[in-house]
């Protein structure tokens, strides 16, 4: 099976230091950054967008795993690609064509990856699993960060593990996870875990440290 990777999420992270804070979790063990992109329109809350991509950048070599909350999202994927991202996620509740979202993405010599909300069933996945590099679960509500995690997309995770099959993809899970619901997401196959809030409580590279083993480790 695929490696576990741990993927702190930026949006839990001081804004005013954002340099500061890509370099210590990076140094404090991340594996990728998780960066949450927000237009206040596919999600009612706005986050930041590709020219704050572009400025953290130069702050780290660990992947910049961009997750696309906005819709449309094909007019902007140049523009993530171009700000330095790795893996570009959209959500396939953004638009009506996801494949070609996904192909967008690919074209621009990047990972595509596919996103769904807790209210999404997976068979909406179905039909573009050739075409994705990265499967995304939901396991709250997107637009913040401090959610309580939702149980009931378990199975969810559980079923597409089994829908992937040997395919090259990483399936990730995202809010709500610390060491509490981390083993129940590992156990039903997820690989990749995001976590904002269990990772940036505290402050500094020390602190982060001690959250991103204690998770790696539940
Ligand atoms: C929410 C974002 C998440 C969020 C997770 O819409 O997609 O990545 O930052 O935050 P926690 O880990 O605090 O639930
Ligand atoms: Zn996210």
């Amino acid at each position: 099976s695929r490696d576990l990777v741990i993927a702190p999420s930026i949006l839990a992270s001081d804004f005013a230091k954002l340099g500061q804070e890509v370099s210590d979790v990076a140094k404090a063990g991340a594996d990728w950054i998780h960066l949450d992109v927000m237009d206040g329109h596919f999600v009612p809350n706005i986050s930041f967008g590709p020219d704050v991509i572009r400025a953290m950048r130069p702050h780290t070599d660990k992947v910049f795993d961009v997750h696309l909350m906005i819709a449309p999202c094909d007019p902007y994927i140049e523009a993530f690609a171009k700000s330095g991202a790795d893996i570009i996620t959209v959500h396939a509740e953004a638009g009506p064509h996801l494949h070609r979202s996904l192909m967008a993405i690919r074209a621009l010599g990047k990972k595509a990856g596919v996103s769904i909300n807790p209210a999404t069933n997976e068979s909406d996945i179905e039909y573009i699993l050739d075409t994705v590099d990265l499967i995304l679960v939901m396991t709250i509500n997107p637009g913040f960060g401090g959610q309580k995690f939702l149980p009931s997309q378990i199975e969810k995770i559980r079923r597409i593990k089994a829908m992937i099959g040997d395919r090259p993809i990483d399936l990730e899970v995202d809010g709500g996870v610390n060491v509490e619901t981390a083993p129940l997401v590992a156990e039903a196959g997820a690989n990749a875990l995001v976590a904002g809030s269990a990772v940036f409580k505290g402050d500094g590279l020390e602190e982060y440290r001690a959250n991103i083993e204690a998770i790696r480790s539940a």
